[in-house]
């Protein structure tokens, strides 16, 4: 595919020629966006082996990535800020102009044999002056499709973008040139993994990724954009570009409508509460968001919030019809699945997908699967972190605000993580401070989301954006203060913590997802001011006499994960006192040293 460039933007233009001069691809297509394009993309995918159509979900399709590419890489991700200082103890860093060299290197001649595609894309609905403008140049079609779903994309950007418009430029390679008559041949091209980088320029706003076709070391308007580089550009502008989750709750007797936000580390349950379906009766919950938020106070003072995301790029192990009926709709067609098992008619299947196996499957490495399930050791067939990419427009429960240009009014923000002991299913901060204290010291056990770091081991994750911070995580914390102090108390969120994943006897102790509405009500009715609560030395907790108790939950039980684990919390405190918040040096606001010592004091 080949065309000339559409645009008389000197600078894109300019930029476009400066790298294929130096990928030196066999062609270049600029991206318009349409329907027909996608689908002459998919054709290309699905000859070079790479997509197999699924005849059971209308254009959809399925890819199967290489064992070395399945998620991101923490280990190969960069922020390279002229001072090492900027990019804080949290984050890699590597001076910039080294990093530029050794990645130009790469570059040079990275795309022979591939077309280089132009991507312009805008993060937020096109045109809203809260949206930011990208263009990711990338040798990968996978890519095209997905940012085709994940984000709006073509001529309108373009459009909006005029002859000097302002755009973040996005570099991407998979690090796989083609030799002459080589083709991929069904192999999922990208680079070793020391090869691989995300690389972040925060002086330049620029993002160069290479060697990996995956998720977000590749969708660059994701985590790249709406996160690392957002991150900065927030702090400057004084708004937040936040991991969390959207959402939209009714209270159906008096129509009453609360928006909540929450941040939990990857893979711990944020599409999955974005589309939750309550057990209880008289509440509804519809979905704005499932991973990005970027808010910022409005002219009433509230904090509003924006989804910049189109699509869901969502973790498929453990989605059902039981545990998220809405997201199990919104694949049922124009999705593209990656790493899950194929079965012999043409359908997916993953592990908790609320059935058996049917029969003989294709597991995501490519080799027959039978399911074995007197076999605890045996393989998953589909990977962990294997995911779906669908729009977000057919999610049932998509709220009419999803695309509201001024975004939505955020009462309350949820910190979580998966936590099997001391941390209680909810809990609510005394005010913002401790709000904020509650997110610096959010933990959670680690998930397969990232390639290279030990599933399970618990490490402290502060506002589910480790990853995903662009700057000093001490500056983020005093930024997150600062703010504060700007919101009439009045009209600040509320802070809860919740955590869905206690553990009692090897089990979760919580049946979660549509129960989990039973923890909303009680954060709703905070929020309202009709909740009841007791004061306890680590927040405001539900009575566990007056809470809807799930029936599967026995009253022990729910006393407990209701309850303080006084000595939990004492060791949790020493953790961060010792471990935690030192990283961050004298960058630790005085605010959060003070939150620490009051909660040390109260508990005893
Ligand atoms: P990212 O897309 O990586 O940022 O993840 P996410 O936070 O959106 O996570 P997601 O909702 O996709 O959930 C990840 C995994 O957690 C899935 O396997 C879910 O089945 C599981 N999960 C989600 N909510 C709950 C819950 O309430 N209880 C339990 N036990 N598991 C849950
Ligand atoms: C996450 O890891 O938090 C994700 C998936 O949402 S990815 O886009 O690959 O980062
Ligand atoms: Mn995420």
């Amino acid at each position: 595919m080949s065309n000339s460039s559409p645009t008389s933007h000197a600078k894109l233009n300019a930029w476009v020629n400066e790298i294929a001069s130096l990928v030196e691809p066999s062609s270049v297509y600029w991206c318009n966006g349409s329907k027909e394009e996608y689908d002459e993309m998919v054709k290309i995918l699905v000859d070079a082996g790479l997509a197999t159509p699924l005849k059971k979900r209308e254009h959809s399709y399925l890819f199967r990535s290489d064992p070395s590419d399945v998620a991101r890489v923490e280990s190969r991700t960069y922020i390279a800020s002229k001072s090492k200082e900027d990019a804080g103890p949290t984050n890699n860093w590597i001076d910039p102009a080294e990093l530029k060299k050794t990645m130009t290197d790469l570059y040079k001649g990275c795309m022979h044999g591939r077309t280089l595609y132009v991507i312009p894309f805008s993060m937020g609905p096109i045109g809203s002056p809260i949206a930011k403008i990208g263009v990711e140049i990338s040798d990968s079609p996978y890519v095209v499709i997905n940012m085709y779903i994940m984000a709006r994309i073509g001529s309108k950007v373009l459009d909006v973008l005029g002859t000097d418009g302002e755009f973040v430029p996005c570099l991407h390679s998979i690090g796989k040139p083609l030799a002459e008559g080589e083709s991929d041949n069904g192999k999922w091209p990208c680079a070793p993994l020391d090869k691989k980088y995300i690389a972040h320029f925060p002086e330049d706003k620029t993002i160069w990724s290479y060697g990996s076709g995956y998720g977000g070391n590749a969708l660059l308007g994701k985590k790249c954009l709406a996160l690392r580089i957002a991150s900065i550009i927030a702090r400057n502008e004084g708004w937040l570009a936040e991991h969390m989750l959207i959402l939209k709750i009714t209270r159906e007797s008096d129509s009453k409508v609360k928006y909540i936000a929450a941040a939990f580390p990857s893979a711990c349950g944020k599409t999955n509460l974005a589309m939750l379906i309550p057990t209880i009766p008289g509440w509804k919950v519809e979905t704005v968001g499932d991973d990005i938020a970027w808010m910022r106070p409005g002219k009433d003072g509230k904090l509003y919030a924006i989804n910049p995301e189109a699509g869901f790029f969502g973790v498929a192990p453990g989605t059902s019809m039981h545990s998220n009926p809405n997201a199990m709709h919104s694949i049922e067609k124009n999705t593209i699945f990656t790493n899950v098992a194929l079965t012999e008619d043409g359908d997916v299947w993953w592990e908790e997908i609320g059935y058996d196996a049917p029969g003989k499957l294709i597991d995501w490495k490519g080799n027959e699967w039978i399911q074995d399930k007197g076999n605890k050791e045996q393989p998953p067939a589909a990977h962990g972190n294997s995911r779906f990419t669908a729009p977000a427009k057919q999610c049932p429960a998509i709220a009419k605000e999803f695309e509201d240009l001024g975004g939505v009014p955020i009462d309350a923000i949820l910190f979580g993580g998966r936590r099997p002991s001391t941390i209680p299913l909810v809990h609510e901060a005394k005010n913002w401070n401790h709000g904020v204290f509650m997110g610096s010291i959010v933990g959670s056990e680690i998930t397969s989301a990232a390639l290279d770091l030990k599933v399970g081991e618990i490490r402290r994750d502060p506002f589910a954006m480790l990853p995903f911070c662009g700057y000093h995580m001490g500056d983020y914390f005093n930024h997150w203060i600062e703010l504060g102090k700007k919101i009439p108390e009045a009209s600040q969120p509320k802070f809860f913590f919740v955590n869905w994943f206690r553990k009692k006897d090897g089990k979760f102790a919580w049946p979660g997802y549509g129960e989990n509405s039973r923890v909303l009500k009680w954060i709703f009715e905070q929020c309202d001011g009709s909740g009841k609560s007791v004061d306890t030395p680590i927040g405001l907790m539900p009575d566990a006499a007056s809470f809807d108790k799930p029936e599967s939950v026995s009253a022990d039980v729910l006393k407990e994960i209701l309850s303080v684990d006084v000595e939990g919390w004492k060791k949790e405190i020493a953790d961060i006192r010792a471990n935690h918040y030192p990283k961050f040096g004298d960058k630790l606001p005085q605010a959060l040293k003070d939150e620490l010592a009051a909660i040390e004091k109260r508990l005893g």
